[in-house]
């Protein structure tokens, strides 16, 4: 069996370790894939943005199902043109991902089916934008339109940085020079909470819900990467709790998108807060998160070949999912410098020493004559597996006291819920 795997991140790699480990005869590739993944799959070269060069190439290699990570594929389209080629692939559909690219689209569409949400206000005009912003309360939260690598969101404290903001956005034109949309947003505070659940437009699995940091430094300060480290399960979460979030907000959003004669088949992933009001919706994304993949799948007991497959013949069912007891805690180590610019090409060591509770899912990773060297700004994921999130949390940062290279960061304050309390 032939699957193939897109994208270059730590989630790429636990979702081809993971098929590795439950399909031996399984062959993987995966475009472009990283110096990790490449150690379990074959890795071919085709930019991320070539969508038809990926099909075609599926096509001609027989690949029998296809799993995507990132959200650009899934917005430019890329299932529709698999499926067109009568090819399999999990991911939803153009149209469906506007969930995830369009944050204008997401919050009218919350509006329209009663999801619980932070009160907004749409518009594409600056003057429109400035008068919200006026009389707004602060902190304000203010969110570009579009698609943005995370770099969309401001909470601006005060009027001044909101309007500085909005100029980025309406007069430096730094997101986009023609569609400059902004979502300005009541500022919701809590707990923050990633809830994925599997759907094929119908019935739904819930993933394993995790917590995730933003920050670089240690006690949430700096600026936003693409998430510093992450664990699972989440004692905030309890049983209670997913109940309510499956009855006011897992539910809702499939019969909405029914509503809208979408098909949707792919991961849903609530971006939520647990505000004094209860869950509420922050975002959607429309595709496994990045590092929550890398505890999530660590813990999952049953076969994600088999349920992510089910999915898409439309014949998911719920207790297809296991869950192991154990909690998953994973330190990301990042370049120097990241999320601004870094250096790369720097030889990292310490990568050999294996151990059944410590995994280590490469991101920014290639390989120099048979030496592994940095190439992106998140670099490890290292993820430590224990009996409860204290041991999970140790085993990760032993393992990481034997992997060096220069510059190395990592926040020190993964998953500490004794200090975070
Ligand atoms: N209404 C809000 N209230 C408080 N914090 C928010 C709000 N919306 C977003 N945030 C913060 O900003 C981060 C990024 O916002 P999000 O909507 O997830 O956009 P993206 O992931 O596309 O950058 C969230 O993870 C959260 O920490
Ligand atoms: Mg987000």
């Amino acid at each position: 069996m032939k699957i193939l795997v897109i994208g270059s991140g730590g989630r790429e790699h636990a979702i081809c370790w993971k098929i590795a480990s439950e399909v031996k005869s399984a062959t993987l590739y995966s475009v472009p894939g990283n110096a990790g993944i490449g150690e379990i799959a074959n890795l071919i070269n085709i930019p991320l943005d070539n969508l038809q060069e990926i099909a075609t190439f599926a096509k001609k290699e027989k690949i029998d199902f296809t799993i995507v990570g990132p959200e650009l594929p899934l917005a430019g389209g890329i299932v529709d043109i698999f499926n067109k080629k009568k090819l399999k692939i999990f991911g939803p559909s153009q149209k469906a991902s506007n969930l995830e690219a369009s944050k204008v689209w997401s919050k009218e569409f919350m509006a329209e089916n009663n999801i619980p949400t932070g009160k907004f206000f749409v518009t594409d005009d600056f003057i429109g934008a400035k008068k919200v912003v006026e009389k707004s309360k602060f902190p304000v939260v203010i969110k570009f339109g579009g698609l943005a690598a995370g770099k969309g969101v401001a909470i601006a404290r005060e009027y001044e940085e909101a309007i500085s903001f909005l100029e980025d956005i309406f007069e430096k034109k730094i997101f986009s020079s023609v569609n400059n949309s902004v979502v300005i947003e009541e500022f919701l505070s809590g707990e923050e909470l990633s809830y994925l659940v599997i759907t094929e437009g119908e019935n739904f699995i819930p993933l394993a819900p995790a917590r995730d940091y933003k920050r670089i430094y240690d006690e949430d300060k700096g600026p936003n990467t693409g998430g510093m480290g992450c664990y699972s399960p989440v004692p905030v979460c309890s049983h209670e709790l997913e109940k309510i979030i499956e009855k006011k907000i897992v539910i809702p959003t499939i019969k909405g998108l029914q509503k809208r004669n979408i098909d949707y088949c792919g991961i849903i992933y609530f971006g939520l807060m647990i505000t004094d009001r209860g869950p509420e919706v922050l975002e959607y994304n429309v595709r496994f998160g990045d590092p929550e993949t890398e505890v999530i799948l660590p813990r999952m007991a049953s076969s994600l070949l088999e349920i992510l497959q089910a999915a898409v013949e439309g014949e998911l069912k719920r207790e297809m999912v296991v869950w192991k007891k154990e909690a998953a805690v994973d330190v990301v180590i990042a370049s120097g410098g990241y999320p601004g610019s870094y250096k790369t090409d720097i030889p990292i060591t310490g990568l050999d020493s294996v151990s059944s509770d410590v995994t280590i899912f490469h991101a920014g990773t290639k390989k120099i004559n048979e030496t592994f060297v940095t190439s992106g700004g998140r670099v490890l994921n290292v993820v430590g597996l224990g009996k409860n999130l204290k041991e999970a949390r140790a085993k990760a940062y032993e393992r990481i006291d034997s992997i060096f290279f220069n510059d190395m960061h990592f926040r020190r304050d993964i998953a500490d819920l004794e200090k975070q309390n």
